[in-house]
């Protein structure tokens, strides 16, 4: 059998920097948070492709929690990368930064997890290569990312039941 390719953390990270205008805020003047939500999607399928070389589809993303609101002038930053290859699925880990330019301070508004599996153009899953983690970050949330995965496929499975129960009314 041919054994699965191998991939560092560090190959799939993925930063984004955006710069909050006034066309991305609410009617308070400050950061919406479905374009914070749409920027985050972008970063996170940027790691999973990285790590896939494939097209990568969002299949869950754990609850976001926004630990405080972002200023129209202010720099969110987005960091992103895959912590566990499963076999056609991964797991991102993405966290969202503030940065005031004036005062060169940095806060984190947002982290979460995203779930992503990887696809070809006709929509076939595909194998991913596994993850190799380095640090002990990365080897801690490699660790864990096995009980995230065992909750979001526990919920997969009430959201099929529902789905069946829709199907039938
Ligand atoms: C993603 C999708 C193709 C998977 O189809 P599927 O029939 O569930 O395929 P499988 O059962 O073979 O599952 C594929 C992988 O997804 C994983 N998976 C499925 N549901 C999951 C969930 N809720 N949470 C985590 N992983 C999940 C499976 O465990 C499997 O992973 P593995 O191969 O690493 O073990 C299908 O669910 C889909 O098309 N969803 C819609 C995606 C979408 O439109 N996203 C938004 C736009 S990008």
């Amino acid at each position: 059998m041919e054994s699965r390719k191998r991939k560092l953390v560090a190959a799939s990270r993925s930063v984004m920097h955006r710069l909050v205008m006034p066309e991305d805020s609410n009617t308070l003047g400050t950061l919406m948070g479905g374009v914070l939500m749409h920027w985050m999607d972008m970063c996170a399928a940027i790691a999973a492709r990285r790590h896939s070389n494939s097209y990568a589809m969002t299949v869950t993303v754990d609850r976001i929690q926004f630990v405080g609101s972002v200023q129209v002038g202010e720099v969110v930053i987005l960091e992103a990368e895959v912590t566990r290859a499963f076999r056609t699925s991964m797991e991102v880990g993405l966290r969202v930064i503030a940065e005031n330019l004036d005062t060169g301070k940095k806060r984190l508004c947002a982290s979460t997890f995203y779930s992503f599996v990887a696809v070809d153009k006709e929509g076939n899953t595909l194998a991913v290569p596994e993850v190799i983690p380095e640090t002990e970050e990365q080897k801690l949330r490699y660790r864990d990312a096995e009980n995230r995965r065992s909750s979001r496929l526990e919920d997969a499975g009430r959201i099929s039941e529902e789905a069946k129960r829709f199907e039938k009314e």
